[in-house]
């Protein structure tokens, strides 16, 4: 059977879940969107995510034509309809029609989507071996200019990072912000350990506040494993003990080397793993 896709209040097969190509959503990226993981047939941390979809929204003065527990209910309906026991949600709201230019006043109808699928984003060899990172010199978006905790539609700074990324043959790259201190990666947040210490930039440093973040930081909080918030530069990076990245898609990936130096002994290191397995255990038991 074809996959399902729930579209403003009810499920349609994929091939008949089509938006306006007057939709300000494709014509101008005018939007917010959630990625979450499925594991074992439940959402999880859903109502985090549908919080932060809400507050995306209201950020850029979208109207949700819906509440937060009706979306909450679509999502499962969802997963539900295509059998999705290990999966992932693309939650995608939209401005809606409109007539061509910017303004939001001239445009009706938000399009609901959500797509519920099973994802692969890495292969298993990279939880086990870690990946390498690069420096992007694309920066996350200025705080000023417009908030990276707003999960927008606007992408392109973070894709135009990725393909740095790819050129230079890695899956993924960091990102500085506008001071020049790290950010995050283009699609996950980043953390290290030096001296035992997990150390994370903090939401100010112009970061999504990764819902993977905060599990991930509790999880530490309940091994007792020290962490703090705290300005990071790329020279941080290069002399930690160890990094890994976070992020629903990802979950939490050993990173083993920055613009070709090693971090620590480039192999996963031992907070990363106990963390890796911690969060396995949370999502998968
Ligand atoms: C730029 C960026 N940072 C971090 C993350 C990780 O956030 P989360 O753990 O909420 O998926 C994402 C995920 O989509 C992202 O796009």
């Amino acid at each position: 059977m074809s996959l399902q896709v729930f579209l403003n209040d009810r499920l349609v097969p994929k091939e008949e879940a089509t938006v306006s190509v007057f939709d300000h959503g494709l014509l101008y990226g005018d939007g917010v969107f959630e990625g979450i993981r499925v594991y074992g047939g439940k959402v999880f941390l859903h109502p985090e995510h549908i919080e932060r979809l809400f507050e995306s929204a209201r950020a850029i003065r979208l109207e949700i034509p819906m509440s937060p527990d009706e979306m909450t209910r679509a999502v499962e309906k969802t997963v539900a309809a295509n059998n999705i026991s290990d999966g992932y949600v693309r939650l995608v709201v939209t401005r809606g029609s409109g007539s061509l230019g910017l303004d939001i006043r001239r445009t009706s109808d938000p399009q609901v989507i959500i797509i519920a699928d099973t994802i692969t984003l890495y292969p298993p060899e990279i939880y086990e071996e870690g990946m390498p990172l690069v420096t992007a010199s694309t920066i996350r978006n200025h705080p000023q200019a417009l908030s990276p905790r707003i999960k927008s539609l606007n992408y392109l700074n973070n894709i135009m990072a990725k393909v740095e990324g790819s050129d230079a043959g890695t899956v993924e790259a960091l990102m500085m912000n506008h001071k020049g201190e790290v950010a995050e990666c283009t699609g996950d947040n980043i953390f290290i350990v030096k001296h035992g210490v997990l150390k994370t930039p903090p939401i100010d440093a112009g970061i999504l506040d990764g819902i993977t973040r905060r599990a991930v930081l509790r999880l530490a909080r309940e091994a007792e494993i020290p962490s703090e918030e705290v300005t990071l530069t790329r020279h941080d990076l290069y002399v930690a003990d160890e990094c890994f990245l976070t992020g629903s898609a990802a979950e939490v990936v050993p990173v083993i080397s920055l613009d070709g130096r090693p971090i620590g002994d480039g192999k996963p290191g031992r907070t990363t793993n106990r963390l890796l397995e911690a969060f396995r255990d949370l999502t998968r038991k």
